[in-house]
């Protein structure tokens, strides 16, 4: 029996730091059971940054060395640049002929982007930010994909492409199947700040961060205030540095909450311990990224990435148009 496909991408924005990487390690966990697409969607990239002279190709070779590090495995997957493939363009242009505007209107991401974005002076009423979730849904249906490993944000735009599988099967025969999301298991963490993570709020751990750099972010995390002294007891639910410790050292959160709330261990001692286990993690990435760093690799890879993309990409859109009478 063939393989399940998915789909999945991520805008080529900057670094990957430790925000993303739950997103990725679900990706890199779905390799072996299904048959999988990742795409660096720089389309998406343009719809809010158009006018930012975003360094488009050098990000999309960033990420996908990111992507690399973290353990996505060619020889897996096919992973590549979305506007490589212009199946996703038209696949886009046939849907937006039968999806209403009022469907895109109420995708909740769309209106408080739109105001959010408007506060900070910036105009988003175009026609390509509007139809953002459509290509969103023509990147997932251009496989035909059965799932797609997203973020917990997304689930919204996973609604509106099942929607748009649906009345495309409606109109003209059974084509798409209605993707199911994967969510991941393990929760957003919040940058070293307590608020978003963010490279430009400088609050985050990039994944290529040496043990120095790590060390010096968990220090800055923003600890329970009430703990004055290091044997005073502390509350671990208000601290930033034990929202990191229930992923990076689940094994032992048991006792480091108890020694938190009986002032047992001091903040720096909680935090150097921290600073290990998510140098522990990332040490195999560093590794990795140096032997995909290396000549063109990376190069090979999208090239690669992109001729099977590409191969069943026109095998759907050959179906598409068949079935609407092109
Ligand atoms: N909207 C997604 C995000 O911001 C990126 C994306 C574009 C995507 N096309 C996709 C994700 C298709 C999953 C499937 O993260």
């Amino acid at each position: 029996m063939s393989k399940k496909i998915i789909f999945s991408g991520m805008r080529p924005t900057g670094s990957l730091h430790i925000g993303h990487l739950s997103v990725v390690q679900n990706w890199a966990a779905r390799q072996d059971e299904y048959e999988c697409y990742y795409a660096v969607v720089d389309w998406h990239a343009l719809t809010t940054g158009f006018e930012d002279k975003i360094p488009l190709r050098e990000l999309a070779r960033s990420i996908t060395l990111d992507w690399l590090s973290v353990g996505l495995d060619p020889e897996k997957c096919s992973i590549f640049v979305q506007s490589a493939v212009k199946e996703h363009a038209e696949l886009h242009l046939l849907f937006s002929m039968f999806t209403p505007l009022s469907w895109l209107e109420r995708v909740p991401t769309y209106k408080d982007q739109l105001q959010q974005l408007g506060r900070d002076g910036k105009d988003l009423r175009m026609y390509g930010f509007l139809g953002y979730p459509l290509l969103q849904a023509a990147d997932i249906l251009a496989y035909r994909a059965e799932a797609v490993p997203v973020g917990e944000d997304q689930l919204p735009h996973i609604e509106f492409c099942r929607e748009v599988a649906r009345r495309f099967n409606h109109l003209y025969g059974p084509l798409f199947p209605e993707p199911q999301a994967l969510v991941g298991k393990t929760p957003l963490l919040p940058g070293v700040d307590g608020r978003k993570m963010s490279k430009s709020y400088n609050n985050s751990i990039a994944i290529t961060a040496s043990p120095a750099e790590i060390a010096a972010q968990t220090r800055q995390m923003v600890t329970d205030p009430a703990r004055v002294r290091k044997d005073d007891p502390g509350h671990p639910e208000v601290c930033v540095a034990h929202k990191f410790h229930k992923i990076y050292s689940a094994d032992r959160i048991t006792e480091l909450e108890a020694d938190c709330r009986a002032g047992r261990v001091g903040c720096a001692v909680c935090k150097k311990e921290l600073a290990a286990a998510i140098d522990r993690v990332l040490a195999p990435y560093r590794e990795r990224r140096a032997y995909w760093e290396e000549g063109d690799r990376v190069e090979r890879v999208l090239a690669a990435g992109q001729e099977k993309a590409r191969a069943a990409a026109a095998e759907t859109l050959r179906a598409t148009r068949a079935a609407i009478g092109l």
